[in-house]
C-alpha cells in the first residue's frame, strides 16, 4: 500500500526549534518525530511513501534517503511554494503508482498516535468510502476540527475551530483516500483539506466516513505538546516500534552523562553527548544532543536545544532554549519563555516570565 506524508509546514508555533530543523525532524526520544508514525504505518502494511516536502526539503532526503534503513521505499515531491494540506496531497499524487480505486494513507508528520491504522484502512474498504478520517475524542474540541458522524459512521459535517463544537470527536490528521478522490483536488494552487476538500466532498454527496478510536493521540504543535510527546514515549505511555520503554523514566542517548548527585526523571530524554552536572534537577524535559546542564541548575518541562548551555543555579520552567544559546548563571526563565539560537543571556540573575 502507498502513503503520502505531509511534512512541508514551517512549524511556526515551535520556533525557535524549527528555525534550523523542520518540526517532523525534531529529535523525539532518539529519532526524528515522524519516524514513530512512519514505522507504525509500515507495520500496518504501507510499503511505499511519498514525502510531500516544502520547508527545508533537503533535510528529509538527508535523514531518510530512499527509505531502505526503515524497510520502506521513500520518494520525495517538493512544492516550490507551500500548497497547503490538500494542495500538497494533490501535488504528491504525481508520484503514486497505485490504481485509481486503491486506498492511499495520508499522514500528518507532526502527530503521535497509537490508533490502529490497519483497522482504519479495513473500515474504509468495508464502507467503500471516498475518504475515511481517524477521529479521536478530546475534552475540549474548540481548538480542533469537530466532526459529527451518524450511527453508521457517515460524516455529517466539518466544523473547524468553533466556540460551540457539535461533538468532541475531532479530526486526528490521518486519512485514507481513494486515489481517484486525490486526483480530483484542484492542482497547482493552495488548497486546505480541512476547509475546502472535506466540506466540498460532503456537499457533492461523496461517502466520507469517520473511524473513531480514542487511543493515545497528540498533535505535536507547541513546545508543551512536544515535551509531552517525548516524555510519554520515554515513559511508555505511547508504544513506538523504534523505542523500548525504559523502567527508569529517563532516556540516555549515546555518551550522555549524568552526575551521580543529579536528579533526573519524568520521561526526560538526554541527547547524545549531553551532560547533567552535580546536584542539577531535570524533570520531564528534552535535552538535545550536546546540551549542557551545569551543576545546581533546575530544568522542568523544558526543551534545551543542541549544544545549548544552562549555567549553574539557573532555573527553567516550561521554556525553550534554542540551539547553541547560553542561559547565564542564576537566570530564572518561566512560563513559555523562549531564547533564540546562539543568544547568550548574561549572568544577571534576572527573572523573566512572558505572562
Ligand atoms: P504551525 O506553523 O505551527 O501551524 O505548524 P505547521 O506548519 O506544521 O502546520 P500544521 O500543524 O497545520 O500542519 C499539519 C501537517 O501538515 C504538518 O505535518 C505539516 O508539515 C504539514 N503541512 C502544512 N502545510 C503544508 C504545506 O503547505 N505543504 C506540505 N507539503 N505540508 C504541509
Amino acid at each position: 500500500m502507498e502513503a503520502i506524508l505531509l511534512v512541508g509546514g514551517q512549524g511556526t508555533r515551535l520556533r525557535p526549534l524549527t528555525i534550523s530543523t523542520p518540526k517532523p525532524l525534531l529529535p523525539t526520544a532518539g529519532v526524528p518525530l515522524l519516524e514513530h508514525q512512519l514505522t507504525r504505518a509500515r507495520d500496518a502494511g504501507v510499503t511505499r511513501i511519498v514525502f510531500a516536502t516544502s520547508y527545508r526539503a533537503e533535510m528529509f532526503t538527508e535523514a531518510f534517503g530512499d527509505g531502505t534503513r526503515l524497510g520502506l521505499e521513500i520518494v520525495y515531491v517538493t512544492e516550490d511554494e507551500p500548497l497547503g494540506t490538500a494542495g500538497a496531497i494533490r501535488n504528491a499524487s504525481a508520484a503514486l503508482t497505485c490504481a485509481d480505486d486503491s486506498p492511499v494513507l495520508i499522514l500528518n508528520g507532526d502527530i503521535l498516535s497509537g490508533h490502529d491504522i490497519s483497522a482504519q484502512i479495513a473500515a474504509h474498504e468495508k464502507d467503500d468510502a471516498a475518504v475515511t478520517l481517524h477521529l479521536t475524542l478530546v475534552d475540549d474540541a474548540r481548538r480542533y476540527g469537530s466532526v459529527p458522524t451518524s450511527p453508521d459512521d457517515r460524516v455529517l459535517d466539518f466544523v473547524e475551530k468553533s466556540p460551540n463544537p457539535p461533538t468532541n470527536q475531532v479530526n486526528a490528521g490521518c486519512y485514507v483516500f481513494r486515489r481517484s478522490v486525490i486526483d480530483s483536488i484542484p492542482a497547482g494552487r493552495v488548497v486546505s483539506v480541512e476547509y475546502e476538500t472535506f466540506p466540498g466532498l460532503l456537499a457533492k454527496g461523496e461517502t466520507i466516513c469517520g473511524y473513531v478510536e480514542a487511543a493515545y493521540w497528540l498533535d505535536v504543535g507547541t513546545p508543551a505538546a512536544f515535551v509531552k510527546g517525548v516524555t510519554d514515549l520515554v515513559l511508555g505511555a505511547l508504544a513506538s516500534p523504534v523505542l523500548t520503554a525504559n523502567e527508569h523514566g529517563v532516556l540516555l542517548l549515546d555518551n550522555a552523562t549524568v552526575a551521580p548527585t543529579a536528579r533526573v526523571g519524568g520521561g526526560t530524554a538526554v541527547g547524545a553527548g549531553a551532560s547533567i552536572g552535580a546536584d542539577a534537577r531535570v524533570e520531564s524535559s528534552v535535552l538535545f544532543d550536546g546540551a549542557v546542564i551545569e551543576p545546581g541548575a533546575r530544568v522542568i518541562r523544558s526543551v534545551v536545544g543542541a549544544g545549548a548551555r544552562v549555567c549553574s543555579a539557573a532555573v527553567l520552567e516550561d521554556c525553550v532554549i534554542g540551539d547553541g544559546a547560553t542561559v547565564g548563571p542564576g537566570n530564572e526563565l518561566l512560563n513559555g519563555a523562549r531564547v533564540w539560537p546562539n543568544v547568550a543571556l548574561p549572568a544577571t540573575a534576572i527573572r523573566f516570565s512572558p505572562e
